[in-house]
């Protein structure tokens, strides 16, 4: 602690901060001539605590990195007997991340919107429950739930966690795409595309968090974003959805900001264009694009749903400890142009 002069510390008595107010100013650390002294503002506490200070608790003491050196890498990247649950896991990208979690070792629980599709035997979802219990020795469970129905989903998340004993992570993989020009979007629209992919992403990591946190357990969060959360994408005209995807990247900071202390991770995963049945609709109304799309990235071509396989399991396992408030976009160098 460095000494200050005579009139700088008179100067900092007159101003001296109270207690209930946050110091915007950093802490004096050396001596000042008056004519440089820095000046002190201070804001009440009411007006800006929620906003700029996540929290008041002390941190946990942290413990020091140590390598489990009985494991070798690709251990790390193991979910043994991990319980993850899957937003959007009813198909597309959701289910086949949903089958790499399996194949990584763990549990899955599903929440989809869709009309349970494991009372269809010829569903890929029905395929992928086959695979993991007769293959995998493991299991996928589903639950018909809109992510934007915020009792439905904490009931449900409750219960798999009483069930269960644990809940080790999430995917957040729901989502809906509208193409629609912004000067044309009804308010219905935009509200909707915003509740699904913002609210609803929000409210089921929430209902994770809340069960991890009343637990002591630790985890890990993707949350689905896209490129499109970066970059306009040229010729696709969908205002609502960049938006929403903007606002998972930057909800994924601030969960992680927040959840931190409690050993929770949160990070984004923000793929390119994928061949699933959310794109292919637009291929149908659009073929000029199954060209035009390939042709605005570095590989020249589109991207399938296993692409993003690797780095699912990478974010929720061990093997990224020290990730967290981070996107990891993958979209062939798309946004690198
Ligand atoms: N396909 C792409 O090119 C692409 C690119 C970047 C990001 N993404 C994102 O990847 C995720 C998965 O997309 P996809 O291409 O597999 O689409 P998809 O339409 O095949 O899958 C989306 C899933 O979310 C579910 N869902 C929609 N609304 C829901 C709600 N209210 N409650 C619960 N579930 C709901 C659907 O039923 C469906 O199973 C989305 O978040 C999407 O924005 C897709």
């Amino acid at each position: 602690m460095t000494r200050l002069t005579t009139k700088a510390s008179a100067a900092l008595r007159t101003t001296i901060v109270p207690k209930s107010s946050f110091r915007l100013t950093p802490r004096l650390t050396t001596t000042f001539p008056q004519s440089q002294q820095p000046r002190l503002t201070t804001i009440p506490l009411t007006q800006t605590r929620s906003l700029h200070q996540t929290s008041a608790r002390p941190l946990p003491a942290s413990e020091p990195f140590k390598l489990d050196r009985t494991k070798r890498l690709p251990e790390f990247f193991s979910l043994q007997d991990k319980v993850i649950l899957i937003s959007g896991g009813g198909r597309g990208v959701g289910l086949t991340q949903a089958e790499a979690v399996l194949e990584a070792g763990a549990r899955v629980h599903v929440v989809d919107v869709l009309p349970d599709p494991s009372t269809d035997p010829d569903s890929p979802f029905s395929a992928v429950a086959k695979r993991a219990t007769e293959e995998l020795g493991t299991a996928i469970t589903y639950h018909r739930v809109d992510v934007r129905d915020q009792q439905a989903l904490n009931e449900v998340v409750q219960e798999i966690a009483k069930k269960e004993g644990r809940m080790d992570g999430l995917i957040a993989a729901a989502g809906i795409q509208q193409e629609t020009p912004a000067l044309e979007y009804s308010r219905e629209d935009a509200d909707k595309m915003l509740g699904v992919n913002v609210t609803g992403v929000f409210m089921t990591a929430q209902a994770v968090a809340r069960v991890m946190i009343e637990n002591g357990w630790t985890g890990s969060m993707v949350l689905i974003g896209s490129m499109s959360g970066t970059v306009a994408n040229r010729g696709l005209i969908c205002p609502a959805y960049n938006a929403s995807k903007a606002a998972v990247l930057q909800l994924g900071r601030n969960l992680a900001a927040e959840w931190g202390e409690h050993g929770i991770r949160v990070n984004t995963l923000s793929p390119g264009y994928i061949v699933t049945a959310m794109t292919a609709g637009l291929f149908e109304a659009f073929p000029e694009r199954r060209t035009a799309w390939p042709d605005a990235n570095m590989l020249k071509r589109l991207s399938y749903p296993e692409e993003y396989r690797g780095a699912a399991i990478f974010l929720l396992s061990d093997a990224s400890s020290f990730m967290t408030g981070a996107d990891l976009r993958i979209d062939g160098g798309h946004c690198a142009w």
